[in-house]
């Protein structure tokens, strides 16, 4: 390959021209520049199944599915087609669509723990209503949110107390306080110290690990011995888990829990959902409490999304879709131990998580995590077809494309084994990625070629 001219011309134009017009030149951090090594497309032209293709023709597997919102593949028939049907009548009116009662009716019939649901267009909408319905239900200031877990929101209450949370106010990042995933030792510890000060207990069901001794149960019984509500994320593990999300596997009943991602298959829809008890504090019959206003959005009820949404449940109802995603990731995940464990680098590229939704340590030679070593890994899968900033599946990865993907990843693992002897920057091109949570860019962060 001949270095001193872009791998990928035309994505390397467009990042120029992007970072240009668009702060970060993306509107997700997590696709930015910064986030991919310099070999790395700059941009996805279009998607079918689990394959995509860049603005350069080149074609890949994939496996960051949308940030994890795009469960059953790329474009999947049925929901594109609910989509376009919708879009003929229109997509936002003076007055509701019958559509949001049919697609609140679906999804309250399959997750069934709540009695009320309200749509919404993202997951910090969702996440971020819950809290706030929390703090009007009670009538407290404090938030308790799980430590362990990366991300519940774009808002002040989450983002304000991380390195990233520059613009928010010095007395809102005090309201937020952190427990650890099963430890209900730090969830006492909070309650002793903020005793009747807590809204709610936020978390999402399970990440890496699951739930261990009850302690999602246990954590809803101490919030509620405390007045506090038990908020379940389910923004990744519904869909994915289990059709009626974590809550239904783990047998736990949130008194509010928050979708997305699968929920629309991509499409821009998430849902606020609950107990009428607290739900009804956004609606129009109460008169005892003070009326929330409750995730009122121009688009919250956009036509075509429910529609897409509505076809999702109907196809996780119908289909072994979340048996399927469990298979693929148990071949991927087997495979991949394989040749990890024949190149001895089972120590440096660990594989964790529910085999629905895996992802991958990539750890330098003292065994640490390292963005020099993960920029080597991407760049190297890249080259050889693959694109994983996760290890996520999809409805739609065949048996043949987890297999071509293992193949890849071995390839890609034999520089790696070469890199730990000699060094990343012996293998990798240009600068290591970053992660997305620092308070301050590297001068390179955005260059990209
Ligand atoms: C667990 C969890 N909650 C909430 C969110 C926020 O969702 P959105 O990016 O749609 O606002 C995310 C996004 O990654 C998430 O992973």
């Amino acid at each position: 390959m001949n270095l001193h001219s872009p791998p990928f011309p035309i994505s390397a134009s467009l990042q120029k021209k992007a970072h240009r017009l668009i702060p970060g030149g993306s509107h997700t951090y997590a696709k930015g520049d910064d986030q991919y090594p310099i070999l790395a497309p700059g941009f996805i032209a279009r998607g079918s199944g689990c394959h995509v293709w860049d603005v350069d023709g080149n074609e890949y597997i994939e496996y960051g599915m949308g940030n994890r919102a795009v469960a059953l593949g790329h474009a999947y028939p049925a929901v594109v087609k609910a989509v376009r049907d919708e879009l003929e009548r229109g997509c936002n009116f003076t007055r509701p669509s019958p559509i949001e009662v049919e697609c609140a009716e679906a999804f309250l019939g399959l997750i069934d723990t709540a009695e009320m649901v309200k749509f919404c267009k993202n997951g910090s909408d969702a996440t971020s209503a819950a809290v706030k319905l929390a703090r009007a239900y009670t009538g407290r200031d404090y938030v308790a949110y799980c430590g362990d877990h990366p991300f519940f929101s774009v808002d002040d209450w989450f983002i304000g107390p991380t390195p990233m949370g520059a613009g928010v106010p010095e007395p809102i990042n005090a309201l937020s306080v952190t427990f650890r995933y099963n430890d209900p030792d730090s969830v006492k510890a909070l309650l002793k110290q903020y005793p009747g000060q807590i809204a709610c207990f936020i978390l999402e069901p399970a990440r890496s690990d699951d739930p261990r001794d009850g302690f999602l149960h246990e954590l809803r019984r101490l919030a509620h011995e405390d007045g506090a509500l038990f908020i379940l994320d389910e923004m990744i593990t519904g869909f994915r888990w289990h059709k009626s999300g974590a809550q239904k596997l783990y047998d736990i009943v949130p008194d509010l829990s928050t979708f997305g991602k699968s929920l629309g298959n991509g499409f821009s829809v998430s849902a606020l959902a609950g107990r009428r008890e607290y739900m009804r504090l956004g609606g129009l019959d109460h008169t005892d409490k003070p009326r929330v206003f409750l995730l009122s959005t121009t688009h919250g009820g956009e036509t075509h999304a429910l529609a897409a949404a509505i076809a999702t449940i109907k196809i996780y109802s119908d289909e072994p879709v979340i048996e399927r995603l469990h298979a693929a990731g148990d071949r991927l995940r087997t495979g991949l131990e394989q040749v990890a464990t024949a190149r001895g680098l089972s120590d440096h590229f660990p594989i964790s998580g529910r085999s629905c939704c895996m992802a991958f340590g990539t750890l330098d030679p003292e065994g640490k995590p390292s963005q020099a070593y993960r920029s080597l890994f991407l760049q190297e899968i890249i080259r050889r077809g693959v694109i994983a900033p996760s290890l996520t599946v999809s409805y739609a990865h065949s048996d043949e494309d987890i297999d071509k993907t293992i193949e890849a990843i071995d390839g890609a693992l034999d520089v790696y084994a070469r890199a730990l002897e000699g060094g990343a920057e012996k293998y990798l091109v240009g600068r290591p990625s970053q992660i997305v949570q620092r308070r301050y860019n590297q001068p390179d962060a955005a260059s990209s070629a």
